[in-house]
């Protein structure tokens, strides 16, 4: 089962500054990728996904769920990671920030427990669950940041950049935490062979859709724009 992520006719504007002009797009890929120049327009994109931004005028749906009018319902759907895992982790120990999450969820104290553990294990923090968090390297801080997010079991995970920050082996852990999630995945990169093994990439510029396909025509048409 994968979700649809719809945007209709999804203009916006900073001010004076219109900065997506049209968009139309239909994501029911387990795997996209969003790329293009910086400024084009892609993290104001993704931010409507889970409602972090309402568009001027057009619509952003999942599952046929407005983004902007029913954020909360939503945000149940879809987790999003930011590019700074600095900005998302809240709590002073690991165990503490990923239990935070599950604040809300109404699962008792023995379940948020039990997931803690499962995440804690999968991205191989389970000898840090006391450290304070702030402490953790920069890798294990995004897959901290990653984990609180997939600890809420959403069908959709958004990545705004994820691996920017990170040096090249710390990328390559997030890479490989991306690729093993069951989720759908949409990510926005600047790093292009973190796309190799999507089924599409789109290319924005300048507020529109450039290229829309696969990942090999995706980088010569972004190339090309470049020049
Ligand atoms: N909160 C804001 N207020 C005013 N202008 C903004 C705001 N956020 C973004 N912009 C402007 O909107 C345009 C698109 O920004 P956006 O962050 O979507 O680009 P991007 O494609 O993600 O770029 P990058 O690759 O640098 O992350 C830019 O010109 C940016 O300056
Ligand atoms: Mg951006």
């Amino acid at each position: 089962m994968v979700s649809e992520v719809v945007f209709r006719s999804v203009r916006h504007a900073f001010g004076e500054r219109e900065v997506l002009r049209g968009i139309d797009l239909r994501f029911d890929e387990r795997r996209v990728g969003i790329i293009g120049s910086n400024g084009s327009g892609k993290s104001t994109l993704a931010r409507m996904i889970n409602g972090l931004l309402t568009p001027t005028s057009g619509t952003v749906t999942v599952d046929g769920i407005d983004a902007s009018k029913k954020g909360a319902q939503v945000r149940k759907k879809v987790g999003f990671v930011f590019t700074d895992p600095d900005t998302q982790i809240v709590m002073p120990t690991v165990a503490e920030d990923l239990a935070f999450s599950l604040r809300r969820s109404g699962l008792s104290k023995a379940e948020v427990a039990d997931r803690v553990q499962e995440i804690l294990v999968r991205f191989r923090l389970d000898g840090h669950a006391e450290h304070p968090s702030h402490l953790l390297s920069g890798g294990q801080k995004q897959l901290l940041a990653i984990g609180a997010v997939l600890i809420r079991r959403p069908e959709v995970v958004i990545a705004d950049e994820p691996t920017t920050l990170l040096d090249l082996r710390n990328a390559r852990v997030v890479a490989e935490a991306l690729d093993s999630m069951d989720q759908q995945v949409i990510v926005v990169t600047h790093q292009l062979a973190l796309l190799d093994s999507f089924e599409r990439v789109v290319v924005i510029d300048d507020g529109v859709v450039a290229f829309d396909g696969s990942p090999e025509n995706a980088v010569p048409a972004y190339r090309e724009l470049v020049q």
